[in-house]
């Protein structure tokens, strides 16, 4: 993590917003909108998915969009791959996260990547031995994206353990980060806390920890609080809070990234984003997104008199 900062929030609207998104968004307009946020101060953008492009065309220029954002200087690019070919295609561009990802519920992940848990572990041990082997991947680093952590859409609850024996299983594999991931609102503060003090307890020391919520249910900045509690510092987001499913009128996407920004720096978490410039920024999203709703209410009702950011009073 960089050393000015506290608390690492990572923009994931690129890959995580814009999936679910059939309107294609330019990739001119794309690279504008990574350069925008990294002049922000953003540390980390996950700039798009090694997906198959039939299967998701919003990403078939996925090799021009990291290319250009590999050279914004002190920006680390992610992206995200569903399977070894993608992690393939992703060493070839040289960028410097891959974030694989895999359901602790197996129904999700059968739908996902049409595949059981312990495929995907398997998969996972393959693409650690080709980065290995890879001459241009050596500093590449593996995140697992855990789905469903909390509960699932087609399964109900997910059972803790069962999310705690699927990191073991990648930390053995040898991920460098696992991402826990609240995919469609079943976290709350309570359960959020319990599950991320004993992720941190059993794999912290190993790998770095992050959480993923999305604010399906409005709990998302409540369950970012409880996960500081737990000591995660690692945090996924989207501007605007894009995201959500285009079918399921009013369901909301990820937790709003100007919204988290706002909390942690209210809490004296310096997280090296201005906040201002940040707020500038929802207007690429919103001309080339025009019938997507953008959330947040920070957008909305601006800076309470006097507020010091963390990050300025530093
Ligand atoms: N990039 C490009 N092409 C790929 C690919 C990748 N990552 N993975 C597979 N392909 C190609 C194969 O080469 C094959 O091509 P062909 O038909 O020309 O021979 C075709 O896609 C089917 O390959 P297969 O291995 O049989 O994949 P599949 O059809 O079983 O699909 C996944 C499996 C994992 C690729 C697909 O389910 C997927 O991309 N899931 C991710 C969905 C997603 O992004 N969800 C949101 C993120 S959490
Ligand atoms: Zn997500």
């Amino acid at each position: 993590m960089r050393v000015d900062i506290d608390v690492e929030v990572r923009e994931v609207g690129l890959r995580d917003g814009l999936q679910s998104v059939s309107t294609f968004f330019p990739s001119a307009e794309k690279i504008a909108w990574v350069r925008a946020e990294a002049a922000c101060g953003m540390p980390e953008i996950e700039v798009c998915s090694f997906v198959p492009p039939k299967l998701i065309p919003q990403f078939t220029d996925a090799g021009d969009v990291v290319a250009a954002a590999l050279e914004i200087p002190d920006l680390s690019v992610s992206a995200l791959t569903p399977n070894l070919k993608g992690a393939l295609r992703g060493f070839e561009t040289g960028v410097h996260k891959l974030n694989y990802v895999t359901s602790v519920s197996e129904s999700h992940n059968q739908s996902n990547v049409r595949r059981s848990s312990a495929e995907s572990v398997e998969d996972f041990r393959r693409i650690v031995g080709a980065r290995d082997q890879h001459p241009q991947a050596a500093g590449t680093r593996l995140g697992v994206g855990l789905s469903t952590a909390w509960g699932c859409s087609i399964e109900g609850a997910v059972d803790p353990e069962a999310t705690l024996r699927l990191a073991g299983r990648f930390v053995e594999a040898g991920a460098d980060e696992l991402a826990i991931c609240d995919t469609v609102g079943y976290a709350n503060p309570t359960k959020v806390k319990a599950l991320l003090t004993r992720v941190i307890k059993e794999y912290g020391d190993a790998v770095d920890i992050a959480a993923h919520f999305h604010d399906t249910r409005g709990l998302g900045l409540a369950n970012v609080y409880a996960a500081l509690e737990a000591n995660v510092l690692r945090y996924d987001a989207t501007l605007g809070g894009l995201g959500g499913c285009p079918y399921a009128p009013n369901a909301t996407g990820n937790i709003v990234m100007d919204d988290l920004v706002f909390l942690l720096e209210g809490a004296g978490l310096r997280t090296g984003v201005d906040l201002d410039k940040l707020i500038e920024v929802r207007e690429i999203v919103a001309r080339n997104l025009p019938d997507e709703t953008l959330h947040g209410m920070y957008a909305l009702a601006g800076a309470p008199k006097g507020f010091q950011p963390a990050s300025r009073v530093a």
